[in-house]
């Protein structure tokens, strides 16, 4: 038996056998009496599943061996919190379900506009032209060697909460306010690749386009953008998953989703916007007068409760309300919760780390009486900009747009303790 487990179980990392776990898989196996089958195991001839699974989840897990390690993770098969595949188009982060401030990969918010392509990082190129004293092409190894640069930031797309203009349409905060999400992202800075091409001190403006099937190009002003702008290659420390651009993208923060060109292969500079298509047919604001705002960029303040939020039940006695804030322009630095629909409003805790442009997460301890009431926060970032309530936005904005709805959020409680999307 021990000259069976020392010549044929895999070995640790310096290559010798493990003294300790054999001693407990001896001590184990005779135990159970299934030493045959923990040899077995251990040999790979039991292949655990790439799914993990609840199937035979013991009794009592402190009586049988748990699984083997896995070359890469899975959570657990309990949980279920998913995104909403909404279309072909997009799909939606289950805010209702996060937890501090972080997105997982797995369930960032997806917005596409020709179906996620599938790129060989080999092959992947990006060209920079136009007013550069020196055109140039990158492969992502050239990008990789360039000094790299890490920050968390949350990625909106304008169109978040575009359902909530005419009325209460979604709900839940998935549905009201799913496509927002928070990742660490790294790659070289802008402002770093842009001064190796030499760049015309005459060019404003830069095209940036993706290699998706649709090809999805938009201008930037330059002026800006040139601090804070990445090239990422990496989210969450490993590379970006399909859906987020892999192997490249832009990272914009605080400025519209959109802007932040996934898949990125081509960076133009020039004078003056390329008006691409999507800058008209798309991502231009329709005012109450029949204009359009062009170029709005900015993500304004914003916040959520996501806890308790449309969908859920909560019972009487002590719950505490949770919520996430953000605001394109900088740091969230108030969350004030209303629980009688906005008449009064006492300040959140705000969760270490606050920072800017980034989700912030706000805590608030309540005593729920078993009343009808009405939930809302309110935000304010370091540039004085305040969240405002929805008779106040649409006031100036009118209700033709599907873009840049940052209003209050407000859910009912019920005295049967059910949640529901209102606007009060
Ligand atoms: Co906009």
């Amino acid at each position: 038996m021990t000259k069976y487990l020392q010549e044929e179980r895999p070995s640790g990392d310096d290559g010798r056998p493990d003294a300790e776990g054999e001693s407990l898989l001896n001590r184990r196996g005779l135990l159970a009496g299934a030493a045959g089958l923990v040899g077995a195991m251990l040999m790979g001839s039991v292949t655990p599943s790439a799914e993990a699974s609840t199937e035979g989840s013991p009794e009592d897990p402190t009586r049988v061996p748990g699984a083997a390690p896995t070359a890469y993770g899975q959570r657990s098969a309990f949980e279920k919190s998913a995104r909403i595949p909404r279309s072909w188009w997009s799909s939606l982060t289950p805010l209702q379900d996060s937890h501090g401030i972080l997105t997982p990969s797995a369930l960032h918010f997806e917005r596409h506009h020709n179906g996620v392509p599938t790129i060989q990082p080999t092959r992947h190129r990006l060209l920079i032209h136009g007013m550069v004293d020196q055109p140039w092409t990158f492969i992502l190894d050239d990008l990789k060697r360039f000094p790299s640069v890490s920050r968390l930031a949350f990625i909106e797309c304008s169109g978040n909460s575009g359902s909530e203009w005419r009325g209460p349409a979604g709900q839940t905060a998935q549905q009201t306010h799913g496509l927002t999400s928070t990742s660490e992202w790294t790659g070289v800075a802008l402002k770093t690749v842009l001064q190796e091409v030499g760049v015309n001190p005459d060019a404003s403006w830069m095209l940036a386009e993706g290699s998706d099937a649709a090809a999805m190009t938009r201008s930037l002003p330059l002026a800006p953008i040139l601090e804070e702008a990445m090239l990422c290659y990496a989210q969450n420390g490993e590379p970006l998953r399909p859906e987020q651009g892999y192997p490249l993208r832009l990272l914009i923060p605080g400025w519209e989703g959109n802007t932040c060109i996934k898949w990125l292969r081509r960076l133009k500079l020039g004078r003056a916007p390329f008006m691409t298509r999507e800058e008209t047919s798309q991502y231009t604001d329709l005012m109450p007068d029949g204009t359009a705002r062009q170029f709005t960029m900015v993500m304004d303040a914003k916040s959520v409760i996501t806890s308790p939020s449309g969908g859920q039940h909560i019972q009487p006695g002590f719950v505490e309300i949770r919520g996430l804030a953000w605001s394109g322009r900088g740091r969230i630095t108030l969350v004030e919760v209303s629980t009688d629909g906005g008449r009064s409003w006492q300040q959140a805790t705000l969760q270490e780390p606050i920072l800017p442009k980034c989700h912030t997460r706000f805590h608030f301890p309540w005593q729920w009486n078993g009343e009808d009431v009405i939930l809302q926060s309110r935000c304010l970032d370091d540039t004085g900009y305040r969240q405002p309530d929805r008779a106040t936005l649409v006031a100036v904005r009118g209700i033709n747009s599907v873009y840049h709805y940052n209003a209050i959020q407000s859910w009912h409680i019920a005295a049967d303790g059910k949640v529901s999307n209102v606007h009060a």
